[in-house]
């Protein structure tokens, strides 16, 4: 089939399909409404591709994710998170120089601005590490100012890339030990990224739950067209700067539907815990059509088979709490939950699996990490992610403003009565 072929009032009209690199299929309906009068409607965007991306492939239904066609498998083994944003950012594994020239150059943002410190220490304590990282980041324009161009040079690109990776590290840590009433700890430039980011958070950093940690932002990296990255791309074809774009995508990221399940999971066991540790109840709730309560941490919008992340973790999850001789309730909990749904009728009929964010709170809680911090470290493992996509929008040519159209279904014209008449 060379033409998708669509027929409105007794006329056949041909639209072209596009065939990506791993035989997907999609048909430019770019015309359409010029042809026809016509719209599509495509509510929570089902079956509407918003770009094409040479960046990360997934296949819902295999349970593959690939970043730049590298199995997210053998990057979770053998790759370092540093390693995997060259890799997102520039398309290409980096030779050993050009990795260690990277690395050099993301530990070089090891301070933060000084009113970017204080803005996180006047911000009330009752505030969402989430708004806090968002707030800053978009502030973070005002310290450089040349970086807010929607098209920069080659240059302030690469220079933009390792600067956001620096600075977020810097600004997680910051963000949990002011809120905890906490030192800032500095940055350390001689180290790894994750044990340099685990110094500043006051955590221990033995090389082996470093490497959790480093394998955990792996995973977390990026993750095709989601509600946070694209967010980060309907902001950034507004021609609105890289600080703004991404700082749209951390409160995109921050719903309890999306990177907000990682905090929510974790509550939610908490609750069962507290309730006596059976799982029945959870379930019961998650199935009823007359309650809000969803099962955290299950379904997604692409894997309907399961999420390879969630396999890794799962895994992970075991290795690092027997490395820290942590004996955790609440991975029993999990687990007994995770088997009980899986053998669940309801769960079974609509294909949900355990997602990224089921196992990998119960990681962070091991490392000591508070719940509320958990989406803010999601985001720290996504910002390579989202950069690599802001370039990839602002280097293509058919890029234009994201503007969807409506059906329009309120009041058709009246006039206007004047308040003593109504
Ligand atoms: N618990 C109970 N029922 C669920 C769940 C869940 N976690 N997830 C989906 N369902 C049900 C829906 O109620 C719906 O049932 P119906 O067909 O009887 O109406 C069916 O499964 C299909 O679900 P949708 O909500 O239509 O699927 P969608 O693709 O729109 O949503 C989402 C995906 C948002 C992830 C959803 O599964 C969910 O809310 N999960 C819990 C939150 C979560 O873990 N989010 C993290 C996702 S991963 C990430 O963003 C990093």
């Amino acid at each position: 089939m060379s033409k998708f072929k669509i027929e409105v009032d007794g006329k056949t009209l041909e639209y072209p399909i596009l065939v990506g690199s791993e035989n997907e299929k999609a048909v430019d309906i770019a015309k359409l409404r010029a042809d026809t009068g016509f719209i599509t409607i495509d509510h929570g965007f089902l079956n509407t591709g918003s770009c094409a991306s040479a960046i990360t492939f997934l296949d819902g239904e295999l349970g593959i994710l690939r970043y730049r066609g590298y199995p997210i498998e053998q990057l979770a083994e053998k790759s370092s998170f540093v390693e995997v944003a060259y890799l997102l950012n520039w398309g290409k594994l980096p030779t050993s120089a050009e990795l260690s020239a990277f690395e050099k150059k993301v530990a070089s943002f090891s301070t933060l601005p000084e009113y970017i410190t204080k803005m996180i220490q006047l911000m009330p304590k009752t505030t969402h590490p989430m708004a806090i990282a968002s707030a800053i980041t978009v502030a973070l324009s005002g310290h450089y100012p040349e970086l807010n161009n929607p098209n920069p040079t080659p240059a302030q690109k690469d220079e933009i890339f390792a600067l956001m990776l620096g600075q977020f590290k810097i600004i997680t840590a910051a963000i949990h030990r002011t809120l905890r009433g906490e030192a800032l700890v500095a940055s350390n430039p001689t180290l790894s990224y994750c044990e340099d980011f685990m110094s500043m958070m006051g955590m221990k950093a033995s090389k082996d739950v470093a490497k959790a940690l480093d394998v955990l932002l792996i995973l977390h990296a990026d993750h095709e067209q989601n509600c946070s990255t694209s967010t980060v791309r309907v902001v950034g074809s507004s021609n609105a700067s890289i600080f703004a774009s991404i700082s749209a995508g951390i409160d995109a990221l921050w719903g309890p539907l999306h990177g907000g399940a990682n905090q929510e999971v974790l509550e939610m066991l908490e609750e069962i815990q507290k309730a006596g540790g059976d799982a029945h109840k959870a379930l019961e709730r998650a199935k009823d059509k007359n309650d809000t309560f969803k099962l955290m941490g299950f379904g997604h919008r692409v894997y309907k088979n399961f999420d390879p992340r969630a396999k890794i973790i799962k895994k992970a999850c075991d290795t690092v709490l027997a490395q820290l001789g942590v004996k955790d309730q609440l991975l029993d909990i999990a687990k007994g939950l995770e088997e009980k749904a899986l053998a669940d009728d309801y769960f079974k009929s609509r294909n949900l699996y355990p997602n990224v964010d089921f196992y990998s709170g119960i990681i962070y809680r091991a490392l000591g990490i508070p719940t509320n911090m958990f989406t803010v470290m999601f985001a720290l493992g996504r910002m390579p992610g989202w950069l690599a996509q802001w370039k990839e929008l602002r280097e293509t040519k058919e890029t234009k403003i994201a503007r969807p159209r409506q059906v329009y279904n309120g009041e058709t014209v009246r006039e206007y009565v004047d308040a003593s008449k109504r």
